[in-house]
C-alpha cells in the first residue's frame, strides 16, 4: 500500500542504517524469488539428482521434522511449550539420522551436540543430506524483547524488525537455523491467550510489522552464519477461533478469510519467507492442515508461493480427532495431498508414506514436490554449500547477551508502553522528594516480566521493575516494595502491608495483571480481568486516597474495572522483556514520553468479546449511549470500548486540525493527498503516532465502520506544528467482493487522520 512505501522510504532517509541492510536484503530476496520459471537455482540439478536417488523412506525422512530429544527438561521454572505428545527416544532419532530418515529437530536448547548430529547427516548418512534445526524464537533468545502483542504497540516497523534482527544473531549462536515466527494471526477475540504472539486485531498493521519481522529474522543473506529462516504462522485464521477459544474452530466467510486473516501472510511472503505452518483449526469443517483450497489453492497457485509448508506441532495426525481422517493413514494422505510438505513431530509421513506411495494412493509426483520444495529451502539458507552454518559456537559468545542488545531490550521496552490515562499529569513523577510504594505481584518479579514465548532466557540478566526504578532515583530509600498478594491468591497480611506501605508513600505504582503463564497458546480465558485476588489489593490500596500508577502486566486487552479503571494513571506495559524495569523507569520518571498505541481495543467488559474497531455497522447501530432500546448493544454497557485500537496518550498535547483531501474526487487511476496538521501544545517533545482510516459508506458488501491505511510517527516539540500527509490510490479504498475479486466501487468514502480509531475529524471523498 501507498503509506507503507512512505513510511519505509522517510526511515531510510532518517538515516537508519540497518533498515538500509534490511531493505536490501528484501530486494535479494524478492530478486531470487521474480527468478524465471526456467532459469535454475544452483542447486536445482543436485537436488534433482538426490530426488532420483532416494528412497522412499528417505524421502519420507526428508518431511519428518521432530523435537529434540535431549532438551525435554527444559529450565526449571520455564512454561513447556508443547504436549510430550509422541517424542522420540534419543536413540530412535540418531537412528533415523544415521538413515537419511529425518529432515531436522527443533526445540533443542542450545543443541549443544548439533554440530555432532549434523557430521552424521552429512559425512555418514547414505546421500549426505543437511539436517535443519528450528525452534521458536519468538521475541529474543537469551536477550528477551517485548512480547511481540507489546512491541506492535511501538507501531514501529523499524523497531519490529531490529529486535527480530537481534535475535537472530543471538539465536544462531546456538544453532538456531529456523524459527517458527512471526505469528501473524489476527487476533479479534482478547479472551484466545494467543494475542500476545502477535501484531493485534488490525491486518494493516499486522501486515506492516509482519514484512518487518521477516526481514529482520532473515537478514540481508539467507546464506549467512546470523541469518535464521522466517515461519510466519498459522496458516491460517488461526486468530478467528470461535469463542477465543484455542484450536477451536473458525467459521468465517471467505471474504473475510481474504480481508482480514490473509494479509499479513501475503506481506510476509512478499518480504521473503520461505516457510510458513499450518493452524491447528478447520475453517468450516476443513482443518487448515489438510485444505487444499488454502495450502495449494490459495498458497502456491494464487500467490506463486515456492517455499514449504510445515504442519503445526502433530496437526497432520489431529485430523483423526477433528473427524477429518479416519486413521494416521488417511491423515498423512490428506494432509500431505492437501500441500502440508513436512510433517512435525506426529511422524506420520515417516509411517505411512512409503506405503501409501507403493499402494498408489498417494502419487510419486506429489512426493517429490514436497522433497524438492524442502530441499530448495535448505539450499536457499546455505545448508548445501555450508552444512555446519551457525553450529560452531567457539567465537560466537560476544554475540549473545551484550550491551547493544540490552539496550535494544530497554529501547523496544519503553517504546512498547501505552499510556491509556494520565489524569492531572499525574505522571511523570520526580525522581527525588517523594516516597514510593511499589505494590503488586509483579514488583520485583524477573520471571514473568519475560512472557510466555520466551523458551531460551537467561533469567540473570532480568531487570525487575523495583530495580529499574531504584537505579532511576535519587534515594533509594525512597522506594518501598511491598507484593500484597500473589497472581491468583491472598498473602497472609499482604494486604495489611500493602495498605500501610499506600499510606507512608506519596504515590503508589501497583504492579498488577496477568503471569506468564496466563496468556499464551491454550491460555484462553474466560473473562478477561485483573485475578481477582489482585483486584482485591487493589481496591484496598485505592482507600488510603493516595494517587495511583497501574502498571499493567498482561499478554492480551484487558476489562479493567474499580480501582484498577479508576485509578489517576495507567501504563499498558505487557511483558517487556529483559529490560523491563528500566523501561518502566524510562517513561514513569520523563527521560521518555510514552508513544506506544494499542494494536488492540480495551473492552468495557469480557462480555464484548470478539470485539475489535473495524467491525461492521448493523442496521441499528447504536450513536449515543443514552439511546434506548432497539439498538445493537449490551443491556450492562454501551457497544464503546473503554480505550479503542490506536489509542495512547504522551506527555504532550497534541492537537489535530480537521483533514483535508486535495481533491474530493478520486479516479481510479490516480491518487489524492490527505493532510492533516498536528500541533503540540504541550511542554514535553513527543513522537505522536498519527493514523490513516477510511469508511466505504455504500457498497456491494457493507464494509467496516473504520479501517486502518496508514500511519506515522512524527516528533513535535513544545509549541511545533507539522502537517502530516498520506497518499491514497483506488486500491487503499479496495475490498473484496462477493466474487471474491478485489475491487475498488465508486462511491463516497469517510476519511480521517486521527490519533485512534474513534477521533479525528473526517473529510470527505468520491472514487470515481
Ligand atoms: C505449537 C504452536 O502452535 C506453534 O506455534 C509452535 O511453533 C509449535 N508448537 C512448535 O513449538
Amino acid at each position: 500500500m501507498a503509506k507503507q512505501h512512505i513510511i519505509s522510504r522517510r526511515m531510510v532517509l532518517g538515516g537508519a542504517a540497518s533498515l538500509l541492510a534490511l531493505i536490501a536484503a528484501d530486494h535479494s530476496v524478492a530478486r531470487a524469488l521474480a527468478r524465471p520459471r526456467r532459469q535454475r537455482a544452483p542447486h536445482d540439478a543436485r537436488i534433482e539428482r538426490l530426488i532420483a536417488q532416494m528412497t522412499l523412506e528417505q524421502k519420507a525422512g526428508q518431511l519428518t521434522l521432530y523435537a529434540d530429544s535431549n532438551n525435554f527438561t527444559i529450565e526449571e521454572g520455564a512454561i513447556p511449550v508443547n504436549p510430550t505428545a509422541n517424542n522420540q527416544a534419543r536413540r530412535d532419532i540418531i537412528d533415523k539420522i544415521g538413515k537419511g530418515h529425518l529432515t531436522g529437530l527443533f526445540s533443542g536448547q542450545g543443541f549443544n551436540d548439533a554440530m555432532a548430529l549434523q557430521r552424521m547427516a552429512v559425512e555418514q548418512a547414505p546421500l549426505g543430506i543437511p539436517l535443519i534445526f528450528g525452534g521458536d524464537v519468538i521475541h529474543g533468545f537469551r536477550t528477551i524483547f517485548p512480547v511481540p502483542i507489546g512491541e506492535a504497540a511501538s507501531f514501529d516497523p523499524e523497531l519490529c524488525a531490529r529486535t527480530a534482527r537481534a535475535a537472530a544473531v543471538e539465536a544462531t549462536t546456538h544453532g538456531i537455523q529456523w524459527t517458527f515466527a512471526p505469528m501473524v494471526d489476527v487476533a479479534r477475540d482478547q479472551r484466545w491467550g494467543r494475542v500476545a504472539e502477535g501484531a493485534g486485531e488490525d491486518p494493516y498493521l499486522g501486515s506492516i510489522i509482519a514484512a518487518a519481522r521477516v526481514r529482520g529474522f532473515q537478514g540481508p543473506d539467507l546464506t549467512a552464519d546470523t541469518s535464521m529462516l522466517a515461519c510466519p504462522k498459522h496458516f491460517a485464521a488461526y486468530g478467528g477461533v470461535q469463542g477465543g477459544m484455542d484450536y477451536n474452530t473458525v467459521d468465517i466467510p471467505e471474504t473475510t478469510l481474504r480481508e482480514t486473516f490473509l494479509p499479513p501472510f501475503r506481506a510476509a511472503f512478499n518480504a521473503g519467507a520461505l516457510t510458513t505452518m499450518s493452524a491447528f483449526n478447520d475453517i468450516g469443517g476443513v482443518p487448515a492442515t489438510a485444505n487444499h483450497h488454502l495450502l495449494t489453492g490459495i498458497l502456491r497457485d494464487e500467490w506463486g508461493f515456492s517455499g514449504l509448508v510445515v504442519s503445526d506441532y502433530t496437526a497432520d495426525w489431529e485430523l483423526v480427532p477433528h473427524g477429518f481422517a479416519a486413521d494416521s493413514r488417511d491423515a498423512a494422505k490428506k494432509s500431505l495431498m492437501a500441500g502440508c510438505d513436512i510433517s512435525m513431530q506426529s511422524g506420520l509421513y515417516l509411517d505411512h508414506i512409503p506405503d501409501l506411495v507403493r499402494n498408489g494412493e498417494v502419487p510419486m509426483r506429489v512426493v517429490d514436490e514436497a522433497v524438492r520444495r524442502v530441499l530448495r529451502v535448505k539450499a536457499a539458507i546455505g545448508l548445501f554449500d555450508n552444512p555446519y552454518r551457525s553450529l560452531d559456537f567457539a567465537g560466537t559468545r560476544a554475540r549473545v547477551g551484550n550491551a547493544d542488545l540490552h539496550a535494544l531490550a530497554r529501547e523496544g521496552g519503553r517504546q512498547s508502553i501505552v499510556m491509556l490515562k494520565n489524569d492531572d499529569a499525574l505522571l511523570p513523577l520526580r525522581k527525588s522528594g517523594q516516597k514510593i510504594a511499589l505494590i503488586g505481584p509483579f514488583g520485583a518479579d524477573t520471571r514473568d516480566l519475560m512472557g510466555a514465548w520466551s523458551i531460551y532466557p537467561d533469567f540473570d540478566q532480568a531487570v525487575p521493575v523495583d530495580v529499574g526504578l531504584r537505579s532511576s532515583i535519587a534515594n533509594p530509600a525512597d522506594l518501598v516494595v511491598v507484593k500484597g498478594c500473589e497472581v491468583t491468591a491472598p498473602i497472609d497480611g499482604g494486604i495489611a502491608a500493602a495498605v500501610a506501605a499506600a499510606h507512608a508513600a506519596d504515590v503508589v505504582l501497583l504492579a498488577i495483571g496477568e503471569s506468564a503463564d496466563m496468556a499464551g497458546e491454550a491460555q484462553s480465558r474466560v473473562d478477561i480481568v485483573v485475578p481477582p485476588a489482585q483486584q482485591a489489593l487493589a481496591e484496598a490500596v485505592a482507600a488510603t486516597g493516595k494517587p495511583i500508577v497501574i502498571l499493567l502486566r498482561h499478554g492480551r486487552a484487558l476489562a479493567l474495572h474499580g480501582a484498577v479503571k479508576n485509578a489517576q494513571a495507567i501504563l499498558a506495559t505487557w511483558f517487556l522483556g529483559s529490560q523491563t524495569g528500566h523501561a518502566i523507569a524510562d517513561i514513569i520518571f520523563g527521560d521518555h514520553s510514552p508513544s506506544g498505541r494499542l494494536p488492540v481495543s480495551f473492552p468495557q467488559e469480557s462480555g464484548q468479546q470478539p470485539y475489535f474497531y473495524n467491525h461492521r455497522n448493523t442496521g441499528r447501530a447504536q450513536t449515543n449511549p443514552d439511546e434506548p432500546s432497539f439498538r445493537s448493544r449490551y443491556r450492562e454497557v454501551s457497544f464503546a470500548p473503554l480505550y479503542p485500537f490506536g489509542h495512547g496518550l504522551t506527555y504532550g498535547s497534541v492537537e489535530y486540525s480537521a483533514t483535508t483531501v486535495s481533491s474530493e474526487l478520486l479516479t481510479q487511476s490516480g491518487s489524492v493527498t490527505v493532510t492533516c496538521t498536528l500541533r503540540n501544545s504541550g511542554a514535553q517533545s513527543v513522537r505522536e503516532v498519527a493514523q490513516l482510516y477510511i469508511h466505504d459508506k455504500v457498497a456491494s458488501l457493507t464494509q467496516p465502520v473504520r479501517q486502518l491505511k496508514g500511519f506515522e510517527a512524527i516528533t513535535l516539540a513544545p509549541g511545533e506544528s507539522r502537517d502530516v500527509h498520506f497518499t491514497l490510490t483506488a486500491d487503499d479504498l479496495a475490498f473484496v467482493n462477493a466474487q471474491l475479486q478485489h475491487v475498488a466501487e465508486p462511491g463516497l468514502f469517510d476519511i480521517w487522520i486521527a490519533p485512534n480509531a474513534h477521533g479525528g475529524t473526517g473529510a470527505m471523498l468520491r472514487l470515481g
